[in-house]
């Protein structure tokens, strides 16, 4: 009897003072024994060093710290922070294992360049196509993307398309903000959202929203097949029309975006295939619609927070908008804008809207001394060095100032860089400069929950919306 019980405790004793630590130090080593060790003995050879980190715990990593920074604590890029504290300041690559899969951080501006430039090495990968489609730029590789998205930006940034896109944009910008002065309160965000989207629409597809634009805003929310079956109804009234045109022997001229893809041939003279066409219409108009409407919503907030500024802005806007008569701003006046357009790059640089870039390496990549290993997850941090003291000075205050220098190569990449580098930065620009010009010249406004909450998944928002009350002045 008594041994026997003494022989249960000793069994219990062993378990705990030596099993259970011993699986414990087991799982927290896993990963890096797993992952890292093989990575290490090539380092070896090579004369490098993988990145300092951890990968944590057996297949979460450190998914559930990641996303505790994030929702948790709400300072996502503290995550970091924590490994420079750990590891050194500046190290500026860090391993780690994300979402199932060892991973590497970049946030050095040297690094976050040579991983963007490097779309060979780099290879971009989407978990799923699903809502993007799989032919459009966002998912495609190789020739096939390269050949598509130089039409998009050659296309995008040609002067005529410019000037279509003003001259669209402006009546929608300058009729919600006459709406808005009516009502009592505005949450900014989902109106501007259908704003965006009206404009985004008519440019890239020449649909008109006009009164059923909610119906496309949740059109646009819900799948994407609801949404490509309206628009290959537009595709199909083209076809039909551009067959009759030749019949009559008309020429066509190219005038949005769709009609260009549906014209433009590849190498070999094909045209591309409806798919291709759809997918890439339904994601510009997806994307670009959305991003716009966030920096718009966090221009409403900055430049309330901001008075001084605000005024600077509505003194070049009122000269601005006396020599113009009511007339459309240009092309050419915005680029007068000195004063405007330093307020809208230090709006998209605080509103944090592209957090990172991810990538995957196709081979070991050796970096300053780092290896960079085959087969891991990349992920590029920009918006890490936007807030990063060593690149803008004081990162937190709103000063439109700091941008009578350019900033330092490799500091600013809130469009990406390299052959995937957002296609749409000329819009998003135009758009403010549309938006903070109508605003500032025509009306006051406040922000009535500052202390809103902000959501970091899958972009920093306002809890809220922002509710706004604007009023005219
Ligand atoms: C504030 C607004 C925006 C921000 C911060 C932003 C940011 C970015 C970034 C960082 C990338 C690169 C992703 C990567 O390298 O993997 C990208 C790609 C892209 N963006 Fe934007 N974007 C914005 C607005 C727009 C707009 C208005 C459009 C509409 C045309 C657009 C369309 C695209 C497309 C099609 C790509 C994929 C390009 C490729 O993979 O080659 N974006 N964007
Ligand atoms: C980016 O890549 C191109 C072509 O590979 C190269 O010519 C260029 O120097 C690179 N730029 C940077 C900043 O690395
Ligand atoms: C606006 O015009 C006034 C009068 O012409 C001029 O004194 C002022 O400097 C101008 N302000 C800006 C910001 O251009
Ligand atoms: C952008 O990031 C910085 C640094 O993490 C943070 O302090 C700031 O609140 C963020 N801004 C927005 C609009 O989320």
């Amino acid at each position: 009897m008594h041994t026997k019980y003494l022989s249960i405790y000793l069994d219990l004793g062993l378990l705990l003072t030596i099993v259970v630590p011993l699986l414990a130090l087991l799982c927290w080593w896993w990963n890096e024994i797993w992952y890292v060790r093989a990575v290490k003995a090539k380092c070896l050879a090579f004369n490098t060093k993988v990145p300092p980190g951890h990968l944590g715990l057996p297949f979460f990593g450190e998914t559930f710290l990641f996303l505790r920074f994030f929702n948790k604590i709400g300072r996502p890029d503290d995550f970091i922070n924590s490994k420079k504290i750990k590891y050194g300041e500046n190290v500026g690559v860090y391993r780690t294992h994300l979402y199932g899969s060892p991973s590497i951080i970049v946030c050095s501006p040297a690094l976050c360049k040579l991983v963007l430039n490097s779309s060979d090495k780099f290879k971009q990968e989407w978990p799923t196509t699903e809502v993007l489609g799989s032919n459009s730029v966002i998912t495609l590789q190789g020739p096939r993307h390269g050949l598509i998205k130089s039409f998009i930006v050659n296309y995008i940034n040609r002067p005529d398309p410019l000037t279509r896109f003003l001259v669209q944009a402006q009546p929608s910008i300058v009729e919600a903000l006459q709406l808005w002065a009516q009502k009592p309160k505005v949450t900014a965000l989902p109106e501007l959202q259908k704003v965006t989207l009206a404009y985004t629409m008519r440019y890239f597809s020449g649909i008109e929203a006009g009164t059923q634009v909610d119906k496309f805003k949740s059109l646009f929310e819900g799948c994407r097949r609801a949404i490509t079956k309206r628009l290959k109804e537009e595709l199909e009234r083209r076809k039909q029309k551009s067959e009759n045109n030749n019949k009559n022997g008309e020429e066509i001229e190219s005038s949005d975006l769709m009609d260009g893809l549906m014209q433009m041939k590849d190498k070999e003279g094909r045209q591309l295939s409806e798919g291709e066409v759809l997918d890439n219409i339904v994601s510009s108009i997806h994307v670009g619609h959305a991003s716009i409407a966030f920096v718009m919503t966090w221009s409403l907030y900055f430049l309330w927070k901001s008075p001084h500024v605000l005024q600077k802005l509505q003194e070049e806007n009122m000269n601005m908008s006396w020599e113009k008569n009511g007339e459309s701003l240009t092309y050419e006046d915005i680029m007068k804008l000195k004063y405007t357009n330093k307020v809208i790059e230090e709006i998209i640089r605080r509103a944090n809207q592209s957090s990172f870039v991810f990538r995957k390496a196709t081979d070991d990549i050796e970096f300053k001394g780092y290896m960079i290993p085959k087969g891991w997850s990349v992920m590029v941090w920009v918006r890490y060095l936007h807030n990063d003291p060593a690149n803008f000075e004081d990162p937190l205050s709103f000063n439109p100032d700091r941008w009578d220098t350019r900033p330092a190569h490799g500091t600013y990449l809130p469009f990406g860089g390299g052959p995937r580098s957002c296609p749409g930065s000329t819009l998003v620009r135009l758009s403010l400069a549309l938006f903070i010009h109508h605003l500032s010249i025509g009306y006051s406004w406040e922000v009535l929950n500052p202390d809103f909450k902000v959501n970091y998944f899958s972009h920093p928002l306002p809890s809220d919306g922002l509710e706004i009350s604007l009023t005219k002045i």
